[in-house]
């Protein structure tokens, strides 16, 4: 422990995030918290065990004042939303402003002023609030598209600190982040880290066009030379670094033998068809849910697949359900949904089993395991960790990856069938050339993308990020 009268915090690595890594549980002692299912928790959990690590995010619910606690080694720092902050800064500006601009604009993004105040309001009260705790010399991760003024912020309190920045969604070209009203001072938000991390190399250099077209900086290889009103100078540096799973845990998930029974239930209750295809997505207007069913649908309606021989489960765990987007495409949906089961199911068998729930690790695994064919037909994705998790869990190399282009995924998963989501032939004959794909063929292909997905864990991503930030520091030295 360090002397709390220094003016500086106790904690040597801080992550910062829009949430709390836990999620609220109750027992019957009462409440108690949990660590959240994602894999940045484990990936970094580690890393927080062994360096006084503190983690800086909003608790889940509003107008609530969580004191700051400790969890599985690692220090929790709370920060509160109010239940107007959380309609302006979350479902307003983060979901329906920033969102649909880095998705290629699928959406229409709104442009409030009265969201922009809020975003910087909180972004602030993140700022505070990983300054508070960080150490001198501390470093700090940021992560994603909801705190992307707090680089910035903690560079001018507290210049001593490194500062690490990740954006787990894509980064849009220079024309459409054009429109957005304050674009200058999010680019300026986000040159206050030492490093900025993207999932594709094209994002980063979506990002470094943006610099130079609206900060004025020259960039020589993926480096800007920052210097700011208040005289500091540094380098900040654009690199990517894709994300991945934990990948020997499912793996591990994928051999346990009631798992492996739940995978067989679950065939056996579709009425045992031939092929049992597979979507899981938060529902979201960039996933592309709706391509995949008009496919689907049209293969139906063509005769290609029938309801005895094939069948699909969608899974659509529930999303930001107060942001109208979101509304509108579940009543869009779930229409598709009822038409296609209303048409194609009978009594004994099924065309399509929607699912609009989340489900713990476990039982995805058993879909996994239950699952012919994978679709993942996303219109824009920074990286989707679903396609890693199947492959993950293909320990048998069997099964095939129906993946779009637009996936970060795309660029490791190079074996997978790759489709454009738009192209809905298209999309029909990738659906069709996964379902007959000859055995040898289909364990070839699982075999390389696995090797893939082992290989690049979350671990060594979380790593590879970090050392890069030492690295930086090293050099500017
Ligand atoms: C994406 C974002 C994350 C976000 C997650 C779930 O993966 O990159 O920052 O946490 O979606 O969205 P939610 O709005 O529920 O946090």
């Amino acid at each position: 422990q360090k002397d709390a009268t220094d003016g500086y915090g106790d904690f040597d690595f801080i992550v910062v995030s829009n949430r709390l890594p836990v999620d609220r549980v109750s027992t019957p002692d009462g409440e108690t918290w949990r660590r959240s299912p994602g894999g940045l928790v484990t990936a970094l959990a580690p890393v927080m065990a062994k360096a006084d690590g503190a983690w800086v995010g909003w608790p889940g619910s509003p107008d609530e004042e969580v004191e700051p606690f400790d969890h599985d080694d690692m220090h929790l720092k709370p920060v509160p939303l109010s239940t107007d902050e959380v309609e302006l800064y979350y479902e307003g500006f983060s979901n329906a402003t920033l969102w649909p601009l880095y998705h290629d604009v699928i959406a229409t993004p709104e442009f409030h002023r009265t969201w922009w105040d809020a975003y910087r309001t909180v972004n602030r009260r993140f700022a505070d609030a990983a300054a508070s705790v960080a150490a001198e010399g501390a470093t700090v991760w940021v992560q994603d598209y909801q705190l992307q003024l707090v680089p910035q912020l903690l560079r001018k309190a507290r210049p001593d600190l490194k500062i690490g920045f990740f954006n787990h969604i894509p980064f849009p070209p220079l024309e459409i982040f054009a429109q957005l009203p304050w674009r200058r001072n999010i680019i300026e938000g986000l040159l206050g880290a030492d490093l900025i991390g993207f999932q594709r190399p094209s994002d980063a250099s979506n990002f470094l066009r943006c610099v130079r077209r609206f900060a004025g900086y020259t960039i020589r290889q993926q480096q800007v030379n920052v210097t700011t009103e208040d005289g500091l100078s540094y380098v900040s540096r654009a690199e990517a670094f894709p994300i991945s799973i934990d990948a020997a845990k499912i793996a591990e998930l994928a051999q346990r033998e009631d798992i492996i029974e739940r995978s067989k239930q679950i065939r056996r209750e579709l009425g045992n068809p031939d092929t049992v295809m597979l979507g899981v997505d938060r529902l979201d207007y960039t996933k592309g849910i709706s391509h995949r069913l008009k496919a689907y649908g049209e293969l139906l309606e063509d005769g290609e697949i029938t309801v005895d021989n094939a069948s699909m489960i969608q899974v659509a765990s529930p999303s930001r359900e107060r942001v109208e987007q979101y509304r509108l495409l579940r009543e869009e949906v779930e229409g598709t949904v009822g038409r296609i089961s209303g048409t194609y199911d009978t009594i004994s068998n099924t065309a399509l089993r929607y699912l609009h729930h989340s489900y713990p690790v476990e039982e995805m695994v058993a879909l996994y395991l239950a699952a012919d064919v994978m679709l993942v037909t996303a219109l824009r994705d920074g990286m989707n960790l679903v396609a890693k998790e199947y492959v993950a869990a293909r320990t048998g190399n069997t099964g095939a990856l129906v993946l779009s282009e637009f996936t970060g995924a795309a660029d490791q998963l190079r074996q997978a069938v790759l489709v454009n989501p738009h192209d809905i032939d298209g999309l029909k004959a990738s659906i069709l050339t996964a379902m007959n794909m000859p055995a040898r063929e289909a364990s070839r292909r699982m075999r390389l993308m696995r090797r893939q997905v082992l290989q690049n864990d979350v671990e060594r991503w979380s790593r590879n990020f970090l050392d890069a930030l030492e690295q930086d520091q090293d050099r500017d030295q």
